[in-house]
């Protein structure tokens, strides 16, 4: 049926092969990128149920980009980022609307290029420190020894004091807890679950307690200093809406530093594990790599100025975001009844895309299933429809640590690449699993020194 001819009461097309009770969720928890990938072939908007609710995905990237860009307004984030606000209280990540506008007014200045030059300092001496500690013979988790990189480093960025580096471990300790919390949360809409005193609920609010001291203290002795320093906390505490003149009060300055701790790390580690997947089965790749850190580098760990001329290493980065998007699932719902693609969508409808899969569509993405750094070559151009290409997201909530990301990301694969060679665990076999992020289940990796 032509969009023309369709009522502007029509639905989206149903996917088949729903349960009578589960609908669809047996296959969304048990093969779910899989079936990401598989509904596309049902049309532009589609249909599946989740137990009993309808639920709206959205296979099309110039309606995604409605349902985020054009029409943003009337698409807020959906429950996952409600129940957040346990967390995250009324930061960056949570807040909607005007708030939110305010909040984004204030942070987006300690993200930009001049400050990220501070922050790169931090991700060369962690990332050295950490990857010259690595044992030369065993397996080593990947994952695990990422996320607690990119905790560190982004811990010491947000403050750059004693304190702060006394707060890693609790930080590291407290974001699993958190994180789990918000997922489980968010698998109960009624909100009767995260009520009742069992052992997992107290450990929550436990880890909240100790988390929240931990950065009012350091905000106190922040409050107390005569002069600011260059770490994220002291930007925002210098930021100041330009249109009211007002600055953050303590209550806001915690949700935000929660909500950077929340959204950087895990996000970066995952980019580096993938990287670090393909680059030990890709030699090819590899040994191009390892050729352009060492001929721009010399054997030194990267400094911030040296970022740009790692252009092979950037389109490796680039090119794992396309396969492997960390924040692969995330959803909508609609304010209103809405059309989209000539479909309506009834008010209150949760409307969900995938990054994993747009960006594994053949019609977007030349042979997408190959990890091609090349791809990204301004030559060839024709392999890629760049605005497909979304793995920080658009609209009013793009992640405003796009360039932190990046830094680190280059910062450690270069430090890597520099020191070391990445070897599978023989008879070990990676698979990507989507939970809340896109995990690489089975990744542990060999790293000995390099011989030359
Ligand atoms: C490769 C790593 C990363 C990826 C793939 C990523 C991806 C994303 C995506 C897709 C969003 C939009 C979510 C939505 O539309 O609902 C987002 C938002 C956000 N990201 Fe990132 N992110 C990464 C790293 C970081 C880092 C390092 C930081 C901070 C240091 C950060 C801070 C944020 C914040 C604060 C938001 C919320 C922005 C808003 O709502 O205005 N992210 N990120």
């Amino acid at each position: 049926m032509s969009t023309a001819t369709r009522s502007p009461q029509t639905r989206p097309p149903s996917v088949p092969a729903a349960l009578p009770v589960l609908g669809h969720g047996l296959q969304l928890l048990r093969r779910r990128l899989d079936f990401l990938q598989e509904i596309r072939s049902h049309g532009p908007v589609v249909q599946i149920r989740l137990g009993p609710t309808r639920a709206y995905v959205v296979n099309d990237h110039t309606l995604l980009h409605q349902v985020l860009v054009t029409d943003g307004a009337k698409y807020p984030r959906g429950i996952h980022f409600r129940k957040a606000r346990a967390v995250a209280g009324d930061g960056i990540i949570t807040a909607y609307g005007a708030p939110h506008r305010r909040q984004r007014r204030l942070v987006l200045p300690a993200f930009n290029r001049k400050k990220v030059h501070v922050y790169a300092d931090v991700m060369r001496e962690v990332a050295t420190a950490r990857i010259t500690a690595w044992p030369q013979d065993q397996p080593i988790d990947l994952k695990s020894e990422f996320v607690s990189l990119a905790t560190t480093v982004a811990t010491k960025s947000l403050f750059a004091t004693e304190l702060g580096t006394s707060a890693i471990s609790v930080v590291e300790r407290a974001l699993p807890v958190l994180t789990r919390g918000v997922s489980l949360r968010a698998m109960d809409p009624t909100g009767l679950l995260e009520r009742i005193p069992t052992p997992a609920n107290r450990r929550f609010a436990a880890t909240m307690r100790e988390l929240h001291q931990v950065i009012d203290q350091i905000i106190a002795s922040y409050r107390d200093r005569e002069q600011a320093g260059e770490d994220l906390l002291s930007m925002f505490m210098l930021a100041r809406d330009e249109e009211t003149g007002q600055g953050m009060d303590d209550q806001q300055l915690r949700d935000e530093v929660i909500s950077i701790l929340l959204s950087s790390a895990e996000t970066t580690a995952l980019t580096m594990s993938w990287a670090c997947h393909e680059l030990s089965r890709n030699p090819a790749v590899s040994a191009r790599l390892r050729a352009e850190v060492d001929s721009i580098l010399g054997g030194q760990p990267p400094r911030y100025e040296q970022l740009p001329g790692l252009e092979f290493t950037r389109r490796v980065v680039r090119e794992t975001l396309r396969m492997y998007p960390p924040t692969y699932f995330l959803s909508r719902s609609a304010a209103t009844d809405l059309q989209l693609g000539g479909y309506h969508i009834p008010a209150g409808s949760t409307v969900l895309y995938s990054f994993y899969s747009q960006h594994r569509d053949p019609v977007l993405f030349r042979d997408p299933d190959r990890f091609d750094p090349d791809r990204w070559l301004p030559e060839r151009s024709a392999d890629v429809t760049p605005d497909a290409y979304v793995p920080f997201g658009e609209g009013a909530h793009r992640c405003v640590g796009e360039s932190f990301a990046l830094a680190e990301a280059m910062t450690t694969l270069a430090t890597i690449v520099g020191q070391r060679d990445l070897r599978p665990v023989p008879g070990s076999t990676v698979r990507p699993v989507g939970t809340v992020t896109l995990m690489p289940q089975g990744l542990r990796m060999l790293a000995p020194r390099r011989r030359s």
